[in-house]
């Protein structure tokens, strides 16, 4: 058994994520791979019970600075109880948002909070993606597809447009800054034509690893 493979999807609401991370998933599978497919806020039952507090409610609810630890302690649990013990069989885990939701949607939102998000990481979580694909597309269009679908845990893309553009522009600079690890996919396309360049940079990062 290796050491495992982890795979997050990072971007704005509505961009495609959870989709993709889906078709992703089933491409791995049908190929028999062992594929753990996982969300954040969740993945975990502590975590998805922390999901609940965060998402629903008042816009104005928690401040940056609150999210950033409710947020924080949802990651160590699902790290603890669902993605480490996957790496360690050897799984591949395909995560529907990491660390890097928090460095943008609290670190670089309201005010600039990066520094406590990039030192409570490195104090209890410790740990990035091996491969990240930032999913990018228009936040208008985004935002029209998110709240479409009406989930009830729509506190974030309640904040508006603006907030969304804020947003992009924060992935956009991560995935500059971490080069190493993050993937810039258009997200503006049919789904299958996304899901064909994720699958196809994805084995070649699990080729690389082979
Ligand atoms: P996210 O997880 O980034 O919020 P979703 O995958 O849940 O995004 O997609 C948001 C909505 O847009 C869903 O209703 C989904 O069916 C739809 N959708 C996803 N990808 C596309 C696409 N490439 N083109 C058009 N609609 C899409
Ligand atoms: P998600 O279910 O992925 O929402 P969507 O499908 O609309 O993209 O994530 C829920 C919300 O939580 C989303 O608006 C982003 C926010 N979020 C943060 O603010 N910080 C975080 O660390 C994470 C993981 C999510």
């Amino acid at each position: 058994m290796g050491p495992g493979l982890f795979i997050s999807f990072e971007g704005i609401d509505g961009s495609g994520k959870s989709t993709q991370a889906r078709m992703l998933a089933e491409r791995l599978r049908q190929q028999h791979r062992d594929v753990v497919l996982t969300r954040e806020p969740g993945g975990s039952p502590g975590a998805e019970e922390i999901r609940a507090l965060v998402l629903t409610g008042e816009p104005g609810r928690w401040s940056a600075e609150t999210e950033i630890l409710l947020f924080t302690a949802a990651r160590r649990d699902h790290l603890e109880k669902t993605i480490e013990p996957a790496l360690a069989r050897g799984a591949i885990v395909i995560s529907d948002r990491f660390a890097d939701s928090t460095r943008i949607y609290q670190g670089a939102t309201r005010g600039d909070l990066r520094s406590i998000v990039d030192r409570l990481h490195k104090m209890v979580i410790g740990r990035e993606p091996d491969l990240t694909f930032v999913i990018d597309m228009d936040p208008a269009a985004a935002l029209a597809r998110g709240l479409a679908r009406k989930s009830g845990e729509d506190r974030f893309e309640e904040f508006g447009l603006g907030f969304q553009e804020t947003l992009r522009h924060g992935f956009l600079a991560l995935a500059r800054e971490h080069a190493d690890r993050c993937l810039l996919i258009d997200g503006q396309r049919e789904p299958e034509a996304v899901a064909a360049e994720v699958a196809a940079l994805a084995l070649e990062r699990i080729g690389d690893l082979a």
